[in-house]
């Protein structure tokens, strides 16, 4: 069969499945645990059932759950663990040391296999490496890596001697690493001297000098020699990661840490320019990342092989590429590099070579590979997989339908998750092969979850369309923002008490109970499932010289689900060309990172305000969809929206 005839095939069924709105579980999957949502009873003994069975404690806790102060809730209060001994002292221990953690591979092909016992090693070091640098327990210690082992070191590390890290995404700018740096305090950073992006190398330890160089709190930086780039190093201050660990002593005993002693801090967008540093603590979070990673993706840590395509510098990579797959002992893949590079096979290529038996990645990605052809999942053998899964956006039922058949070979069941920076763990999925699925639904809570809806005065819903809401604390919640309690209580426990968690998401139940999450309802978009704040992009547009004024609004997108519009102003009486919009697009990625880059910037002599002066962001949404307009009649000046009607710019992606 020639390749067209074979994709016209594809094409059809795939038309043909669009039509089935439920898909059994397939008949081929056994799930390997046991759970019963519905006989969770009362959910504190059920988490503590968790706590105890899966996680090992240094003190066992007696106290579940201490709610008496809501909206901060600690779990397991009295007991005291080591996050870094659970995820590797206790499978050395138990003799399985050398079993493989990670399969890591370079972007050019390089391989690397790191066992517990390796990981172990090297952990200790480092450990030691960041005590002889004056950092201790409750210290904040940035990390800004890219996907390199050292980066799961890095934060183990930290872990091990109870400091607290703070990673920041390797795409991010130099600046917005300088900002969460500043406002978390770090005492010092891990760094690389550069880092590789298809073919290319990128001057990381430079950026960061000519960004963080005055930064008085940071006391010392680390670097990881990666790429040999050139990389300054200022006497006193800097230190080559891999002489810190040469000298360092080899053996650094894990902490018993409180429950609620602080693992991370991870800055994600909000409603406003600054972005929130969102709060995990020990006991907890373990917990639920170590039981939803095993329940979710039926884990079994002897046979299975794991790969989360995600970025360690995001919730995903914290809680499936680092905490919970070696916390359960198990085996995973660790991809330096771009799904295109050196072509466009090159995820299906790890799959067949390592054998991975659990996939798990982001709509966006899938409606990339699918956009690219089956042609290229075809060239390899797919046949070890035998659960694949998805986060981070709503899954469109021809992405989901084309993952179904062309990577899961109809045999895999699909997990669709749906969670948050905030919630740390997976909160709403298919338990496989007993939940039947439908394209485009997270479908039900994991057992020990309870979100409900409620529409606009707290009120519930059982079907139909809500704002998506946590009736009870889990062990793995948010437990503040970073030195803003006020935030914190604001932005989750106001709207409706402080006992009902705010998701920012609406959501619709359906006639059998299941969930389809909608979207965000606060000024957040979702560019390929990465979080942006449509504040925080606008106040970087500002800051440019030549800018006046600027409104950022989300638009559907084929490709990335949404993507970012900006209206702008520019000073004086200039209009904008196409020079300006590659310069103002070039600036953000300078301040924020790439993808903050506008897709569209549409040049506007006037933004339509309310009679009050507040921008009026949903007719700039209905503009940039290009519909009709809703209600103008708190305008303040109709004529604003017939200019902007009629002058729209397209920017060329990339
Ligand atoms: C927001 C959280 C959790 C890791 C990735 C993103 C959206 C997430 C799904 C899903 C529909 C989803 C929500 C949520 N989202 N997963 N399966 N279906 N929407 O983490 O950056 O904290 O973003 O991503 O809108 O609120 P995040």
């Amino acid at each position: 069969m020639s390749s067209s005839e074979a994709a016209g095939n594809l094409e059809a069924k795939l038309e043909r499945l669009l039509a089935v709105e439920t898909f059994d579980p397939p008949a081929g999957f056994t799930p390997r645990h046991q759970v019963d949502p519905d006989a969770v009873g009362d959910p504190e003994q059920f988490w503590a059932e968790q706590a105890r069975t899966l996680i090992d404690w240094d003190t066992p806790f007696v106290k579940i759950l201490d709610d008496t102060n809501p909206p901060f809730y600690q779990w397991f209060g009295d007991g005291q663990l080591n996050v870094s001994h659970n995820c590797l002292d206790r499978h050395v221990a138990a003799g399985r040391g050398d079993k493989v953690a990670y399969h890591w591979h370079g972007e050019e092909g390089e391989r690397r296999t790191i066992t517990y016992a390796d990981l172990l090693a090297e952990t200790q070091r480092f450990a030691n490496g960041l005590k002889s640098l004056g950092v201790g327990r409750g210290d904040v210690v940035g990390i800004f890596l890219p996907m390199i082992p050292e980066v799961v070191v890095a934060m183990l590390a930290c872990a091990r001697i109870g400091a607290v890290h703070n990673v920041v995404f390797g795409g991010f700018a130099a600046s917005a690493v300088r900002e969460r740096m500043e406002v978390s305090d770090a005492k010092a950073l891990v760094t690389v001297d550069g880092a590789r992006r298809k073919g290319k190398t990128a001057p990381v330890k430079q950026s960061v000098d000519a960004e963080l160089g005055d930064l008085a709190t940071l006391e010392h930086i680390v670097v990881v020699r990666s790429t040999g780039t050139p990389a300054p190093m200022l006497d006193g201050r800097d230190v080559w990661y891999d002489e810190l660990l040469a000298a360092a002593d080899p053996v650094c005993p894990a902490e018993p840490l409180a429950a609620e002693h602080p693992l991370f801090i991870l800055y994600s967008s909000g409603s406003t320019a600054k972005p929130k540093g969102i709060l995990h603590t020990t006991g907890g979070y373990l917990t639920g990342v170590t039981y939803t990673h095993r329940l979710v993706f039926d884990l079994d840590p002897a046979t299975d092989v794991f790969w989360c395509s995600a970025d360690v510098g995001w919730i995903t990579g914290h809680s499936y590429i680092v905490y919970g797959p070696l916390s359960n002992g198990a085996t995973s893949v660790m991809y330096e590099g771009a799904p295109d590079y050196p072509d466009k096979d090159i995820w299906w290529q790890l799959v067949e070579e390592y054998k991975v038996t659990i996939f798990y990645t982001a709509p966006t990605a899938i409606r990339t590979c699918m956009k690219w052809g089956a042609r290229y999942p075809d060239r390899h053998d797919l046949s070890s997989l035998r659960l694949i899964g998805t986060v981070g956006e709503p899954i469109n039922p021809k992405a989901w339908l084309w993952y179904h058949t062309v990577i899961g070979g109809e045999r895999c069941p699909i997990v669709d998750t749906w969670w948050q920076t905030e919630t740390g763990a997976i909160m709403i999925s298919p338990l496989p092969g007993r939940t039947p699925t439908k394209p485009g639904s997270a479908t039900r809570p994991l057992p020990g979850i309870s979100p409900a809806l409620v529409d606009e005065e707290g009120k519930p819903i059982e079907e139909g369309t809500g704002i998506l809401v946590i009736t009870r604390p889990w062990p793995s919640m948010l437990r503040t923002l970073y030195r803003d309690d006020e935030r914190f209580k604001e932005t989750y426990f106001s709207r409706f008490g402080p006992e009902t968690y705010l998701v920012g998401d609406a959501a619709r139940r359906d006639a059998d109970g299941y969930l389809w999450i909608i979207g965000r309802i606060d000024d957040v978009i979702n560019v390929s499932g990465h979080r942006l704040s449509t504040a925080e992009v606008e106040s970087a547009i500002v800051a440019h010289e030549g800018v006046a004024e600027a409104a950022v609004v989300a638009q559907a997108d084929e490709d990335t689900g949404q993507s970012i519009v900006a209206f702008v102003t520019l000073s004086g009486d200039r209009v904008g060309d196409d020079a300006d919009v590659a310069e103002l697009r070039d600036h953000v990625a300078k301040r924020i990172g790439k993808l903050a880059r506008p897709k569209r910037i549409i040049w506007a002599d006037d933004l339509p305000k309310t009679r009050s002066g507040k921008i009026m962001r949903r007719l700039l949404r209905d503009i940039a969809e290009g519909r009709e307009l809703g209600d103008v009649t708190t305008l303040r000046d109709p004529g604003v929206m017939a200019a902007l009607q009629g002058k729209i710019a397209a920017a060329a992606d990339d």
